[in-house]
Order: C-alpha cells, then sequence, then structure tokens
C-alpha cells in the first residue's frame, strides 16, 4: 500500500477515535499466563518426568495437570534399558510406546532417557550364557543393536536423547562401570556414534547430576569437547537439578551452566529440591546411595513447617531467576515428576520417608511457587 494510501488511512483511523482504541488495544496489557509452559514459552520448554500411571492416564485430573502445565515430557523409567529390553531378543515395547503416544496425543515435546547408563541394566548385557563378562566386541555389538532399535522405532517422534548417563564421578574421572572395564575408555563415543547413525535428526545429550561441582564439571567439559572435536555429535549437555534447600548454591550452579553452555544446547534435566535431612555429607543423585530407615531423618510426616516451605518456594525462584538470566542457552527445564507424592526423593536414599520436592502438591495443587514463577517469567 502507498505511503500517501497509508497516511490517509491513519488520518481517517484517528478521526473516527478508531487509532486510539487500536492504540489502546495495542498497548492492552497481555492476559497473564495461565500456567508454567504457557508462562515460559519463548524463553524455553517446561517439562516433567512420567510414571507409569501418568503414562496411561489412570488419573484424569493428573493427566490435566500434566498437559495443561507442561510442554514436554520424558520417562522416569520405561525407556531405560532393564524396562525396554529385558532379553537379549526381546524388547518391551508396551509402556514406551504409551508414553510416545502421550506425547503425540498432547502435541508435547518427547525426551528419551536414556540410552547407556550403568544402572537399571538388565541382568543379560554385560554376561554371556555362562555368566562371565563379554567381550568389547560384543559388548559394542549388544549396545548397537540396543540404540539402533530404539532410535529407529522412535525416529522423527523423541526429538531429544540422553545419549549416555552419569559416566562421570566427582573428581572428573571416569565411572568404573561395566562399560569402562569391558569396553575402555572409548565406550561413550561409540554410543553416541551409534545414536548418531541410527537416528541423525534426534538431538543427543550427555546427562549428569552434581554438574556444579568444579573437578566434576570440568570433567563433564573434556569428556564432550573431546567427542565434538573428533567430529561426534553431541548436541548438549542435561545438568540435572537434583538439588537441596541450600546446596548447590545459585553461584556455583550458574558457574557451571556458563561453564557447559559451551559446548552446545544446556537443559536442566531433573529438578527438584529436597527439603528432608541429608544422611551423609553429599548432595547428590547418586541411585545406588541406600541408607537404614532412621525417624529423626524423616522429619515433616505430619506436613512442612512455614519457614521451610517458604524457603523451599525461595529456593525455586531463584533457580528460575538463574534460568531466565540464561535462558538464551536453555533449551528446557524439567521436573523430576508432577507432584510430590511421585517423588523418587520420598525413597532415596532412605525408603519410606515424607519429602515435597517439586511444584505441585499431594493433592495436585500448585505451591505458592508456581505463580511466583509465572509473574518472574512475565517481567
Ligand atoms: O516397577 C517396579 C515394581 O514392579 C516393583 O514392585 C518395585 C519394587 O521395588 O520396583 C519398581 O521399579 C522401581 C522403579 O523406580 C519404578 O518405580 C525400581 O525398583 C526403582 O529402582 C526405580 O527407581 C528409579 C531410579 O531412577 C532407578 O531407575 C526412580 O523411579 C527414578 O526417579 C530414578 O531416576 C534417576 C534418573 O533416571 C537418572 N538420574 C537420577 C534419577 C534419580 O535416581
Amino acid at each position: 500500500m502507498k505511503t500517501t494510501a497509508i497516511s490517509f488511512l491513519l488520518v481517517a483511523l484517528s478521526a473516527s477515535g478508531c487509532t486510539s482504541q487500536a492504540q489502546s488495544v495495542r498497548h492492552a496489557a497481555p492476559r497473564p499466563a495461565s500456567s508454567l509452559s504457557e508462562a515460559f514459552e519463548g524463553h524455553f520448554l517446561m517439562g516433567t518426568a512420567l510414571n507409569t500411571a501418568q503414562i496411561f492416564e489412570k488419573n484424569a485430573a493428573e493427566t490435566s495437570l500434566i498437559t495443561s502445565q507442561f510442554s514436554s515430557i520424558v520417562a522416569e523409567n520405561c525407556m531405560k534399558s532393564e524396562s525396554i529390553h529385558p532379553e537379549q531378543e526381546r524388547f518391551f515395547w508396551t509402556e514406551a510406546d504409551a508414553f510416545v503416544s502421550f506425547g503425540e496425543k498432547h502435541d508435547m515435546h518427547i525426551q528419551g532417557h536414556t540410552l547407556a547408563w550403568h544402572s537399571q541394566a538388565p541382568a543379560w548385557l554385560f554376561v554371556d550364557a555362562q555368566g562371565n563378562e563379554v567381550s568389547r566386541e560384543v559388548l559394542l555389538d549388544r549396545m548397537q543393536t540396543h540404540i539402533t532399535t530404539l532410535l529407529q522405532r522412535y525416529q522423527g517422534r523423541v526429538v531429544g536423547w540422553d545419549v549416555v548417563n552419569e559416566a562421570v564421578l566427582d573428581d572428573g574421572s571416569l565411572r568404573d562401570s561395566a562399560f569402562l572395564r569391558i569396553i575402555g575408555p572409548d565406550w561413550v563415543e561409540h554410543m553416541f556414534r551409534f545414536a548418531q547413525a541410527a537416528d541423525p535428526s534426534a538431538k543427543l545429550f550427555y546427562n549428569d547430576y552434581s554438574t556444579w561441582k568444579p573437578e566434576k564439571r570440568e570433567g563433564i567439559y573434556r569428556l564432550v569437547k573431546g567427542l565434538q572435536d573428533k567430529g561426534v555429535r553431541v548436541d548438549g549437555v542435561g545438568m540435572q537439578g537434583h538439588m537441596g534447600l541450600h546446596t548447590p548454591t545459585v553461584g556455583a550452579f550458574e558457574e557451571a551452566l556458563v561453564r557447559l553452555s559451551e559446548l552446545g544446547e544446556v537443559m536442566i534435566t531433573e529438578l527438584d529440591i529436597s527439603t528432608l535431612p541429608r544422611p551423609g555429607k553429599d548432595v547428590s543423585a547418586e541411585v545406588s546411595l541406600s541408607v537404614a530407615y532412621q525417624e529423626e531423618m524423616n522429619p515433616f510426616r505430619q506436613g512442612l513447617p512455614e519457614s521451610v516451605a517458604q524457603r523451599l518456594n525461595h529456593r525455586f525462584v531463584e533457580m528460575f531467576e538463574l534460568f531466565l538470566r540464561h535462558r538464551a542457552s536453555i533449551s528446557r527445564v524439567t521436573t523430576w515428576g508432577v507432584t510430590d507424592a511421585s517423588s523418587w526423593r520420598n525413597d532415596w536414599p532412605m525408603k519410606g520417608r515424607v519429602d515435597y520436592p517439586l511444584l505441585f502438591n499431594r493433592d495436585r495443587s500448585p505451591k505458592p511457587a508456581v505463580a511466583r514463577l509465572i509473574a518472574l517469567a512475565h517481567n
């Protein structure tokens, strides 16, 4: 449209008062977001981990909570090798297929977890029929079959995979797992090469906990950078967000986030904030830890004291302020579970405790932090 015509139109509109109305409409305050996924849209995906009951939509109210508050899902357990590949010649697809179908039905981003992990591996994976450890060649062949089968089945549907999970120790060295013992220090490289060949369209990530510990962070950096320098595609790092009310500090997490973002996309993959005292010194997510039940380590059986609830909400806010500061580097933030009722934290490292680590209460009501995070995203 020519300039003169536009100016005539604007004059006509202003005379009729339309532009002032148009201007008022144009400057009307945006409707506040009604959910976490809507609030953070344009910054990063807001995700959650689904258990089997949630995947099969056993509770309509919980399904509604998941699909209204989150835009990304990851399988908490059903895609792990012990679950999906229980015997060498048998895959169990029912739950993983239902998980992917859930994501497609509700138009959600679907993340696969996890292809190669020393934990939750099926008994047959590392041994032969006589129970002896297999050779490097045999294990590589078995993992190539495992990874290729999964990625080809879900190609174009599962858009990103945690290819290798928790291969680095706190001191930055490679974990002494069966993968390392049998294949050797290049085992991680082979897993990523298998995944890259199987589904060139999928994004491929390394995922780990306690990434804020400087030595561990640098060990992860060396590992991933070394692969990338050899032309092996690693699209980024998943920083598991298993944390406590005071550890890690925002500064420590931020330092690691900045450093690991040099490698590509960063995802906060397993955010939960435990409110309970830690048996032992370490804040980690070493799933093999197990401590006998002690009553004094389960102080909030009857509910969370207000002071602790406020600290928890403050922690969620300060962490999301950090994520928003670095939203250009972060593609996804995923809570490791939907409500406090389904959190692994209730049984780790001590079974039978009552924890409050997530954004939604046991009755599915939102904690005060949810409204504060939605408001934060708007500022
Ligand atoms: O499904 C069986 C059930 O049939 C059986 O009756 C029951 C007996 O204990 O076990 C059930 O399986 C449990 C499974 O969770 C499903 O509930 C396993 O024992 C239990 O070990 C498993 O724990 C999971 C853990 O990983 C180990 O796979 C947690 O739910 C899950 O939250 C946790 O998630 C890991 C991430 O994958 C990686 N990062 C750390 C994170 C926390 O450990």
